[in-house]
């Protein structure tokens, strides 16, 4: 019995995705914990580039159960919309599994979060305006509706009604908006997706039990990342649930114990979308270069990924929030054409030296990388299939970020395809 996370060591974006599909091959069951259809994930299997934004990246397999556990916020349309996208495509989804007890994102959610951001002005997060803060604030505030709420229309109905109440009174009263209809949204979420969805509706906490006790292989796959969660991020710039391991056993239902392996997934670089302080963020040709070559513009909105080199003050700080046992960088592949390549060691704060990431956050947006420099490499390595196989310049980035991070390096990507990885073993 045992469970593997998949989590974001930097700002999302890493290739969760990736490694998620690729290792859930040994898997009998892949599970998202947090977050929502602010995630987009990207699998590349011969060649056809899937996105996915809710469903688990294991769904591609037909011996993986994906299951979207109770963390995460499930809008229904955009659930029903990736089962068609992926039934079209010959994915079957007749496996899928939901938990009853997930939250909805309804329509004043999302409406809700766009007015916030125009709210917010130039201090705005710089949200995916996917409803995922509203829909993550009624759970706290215990008026959200729930998936099993399908289930009992009387009741839908109800706390819909009383919910909508309030947050019409919101919507015209402080942003000058029109009120919404709680019977239009109910005639849309009862009649169109309740049907749709409940045949998948299940106890998720009991299913992922069983499958620990007969001794089935859990993958829980993180969305966002580290420094996007909401207690370890840079707050306020960060997602509004909790993306780091301690948030799959929140998440899913599941205990500390029953996790064995965590593998953080850290690009070679780093990238950022929305707001907030960036110590390594490039403004430079090198940082358009990452862009171009890395592709790094947003799976779902299509907006510009902010890019800067690799931080091992973050990584260490992930590693520790995260207790990683692996790391699995990604992209290497993007690196091949530079002369150098940069890694930052530790920050100056007026004057201090900081090897660990500052707890207050006004010195991370005074830090100055320190960095140490390396070689590039010059050749393609897209097509290298071993650790002994990479030029001696890359070797040595990695053997660097590892000695820095304090944490074994298990696996490399070279290119989008599930095949281009590096299985490095201990
Ligand atoms: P996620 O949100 O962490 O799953 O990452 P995304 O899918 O949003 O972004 C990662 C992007 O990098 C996707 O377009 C992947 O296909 C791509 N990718 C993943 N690993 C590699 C790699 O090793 N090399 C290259 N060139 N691209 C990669
Ligand atoms: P994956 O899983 C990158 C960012 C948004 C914004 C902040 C809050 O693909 O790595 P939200 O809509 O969650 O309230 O936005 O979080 N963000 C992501 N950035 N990758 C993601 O997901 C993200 N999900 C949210 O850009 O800065
Ligand atoms: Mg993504």
């Amino acid at each position: 019995m045992s469970a593997t996370v998949v989590v974001g060591t930097q700002w999302g974006d890493e290739g969760k995705g990736k490694f998620t599909d690729l290792i859930a091959a040994e898997m009998s069951m892949v599970v998202r914990y947090q977050g929502g259809h602010n995630a987009g994930h990207t699998l590349v299997v011969d060649g056809e580039t899937f996105a996915l934004q809710l469903i688990p990246s294991g769904v591609l397999y037909p011996h993986v159960l994906p299951l979207i556990a109770n963390g995460v916020v499930v809008d229904p349309k955009v659930l029903i919309a990736e089962m068609d996208m992926l039934e079209k495509r010959g994915v079957s989804t007749k496996n899928l599994k939901v938990s009853s007890n997930a939250h909805l994102i309804l329509p004043y959610h999302q409406e809700l979060d766009a007015l916030h951001e125009r709210y917010l002005g130039e201090n705005k997060i710089g949200t995916t305006k996917r409803g995922i803060g509203p829909a993550y604030a009624d759970r706290s505030m215990r008026v959200g509706l729930r998936v099993q709420d399908f289930l009992d229309e009387e009741l839908f109905r109800n706390k819909l009604t009383s919910a909508l109440e309030y947050h019409n009174k919101v919507l015209t009263r402080v942003f000058n908006q029109l009120p919404l209809e709680a019977d239009a949204i109910a005639e849309e979420y009862l009649n169109i997706y309740a049907p749709r969805l409940t045949p998948h509706v299940v106890d998720s906490v009991g299913l992922i039990h069983d499958e620990l006790e007969k001794g089935g292989n859990v993958l829980l796959e993180g969305a966002q990342a580290t420094f996007l969660d909401l207690d370890h991020g840079t707050y306020p710039f960060v997602t509004s649930s909790n993306p780091v391991s301690g948030g799959a056993c929140v998440g899913a239902g599941i205990g500390p114990r029953n996790i064995e392996r965590i593998i953080g997934i850290a690009k070679a670089y780093v990238t950022r979308v929305g707001s907030g302080p960036f110590p390594t963020e490039l403004f430079n040709e090198i940082g358009d270069h990452l862009v171009d070559v890395g592709h790094e513009y947003g799976t779902n909105t299509g907006r510009r990924r902010r890019p800067g080199w690799i931080d091992a003050v973050m990584l260490r700080y992930a590693a520790r929030i995260n207790s990683l046992t692996e790391l699995a960088i990604t992209k290497l592949d993007v690196f091949d054409e530079l002369e150098e390549i940069k890694i930052c060691v530790a920050y100056d704060v007026d004057g201090e030296r900081h090897e660990q990431l500052p707890s207050n956050q006004t010195l991370l947006h005074k830090a100055v990388p320190i960095y140490e420099t390396f070689s590039g490499w010059g050749c393609d390595i897209s097509e290298v299939t071993s650790r002994s196989g990479l030029p001696k310049e890359a070797e040595n980035y990695l053997s660097f970020v590892e000695e820095q991070v304090g944490v074994p390096i298990g696996m490399v990507g070279v290119g989008p395809g599930r095949e281009q990885v590096l299985h490095f073993g201990g």
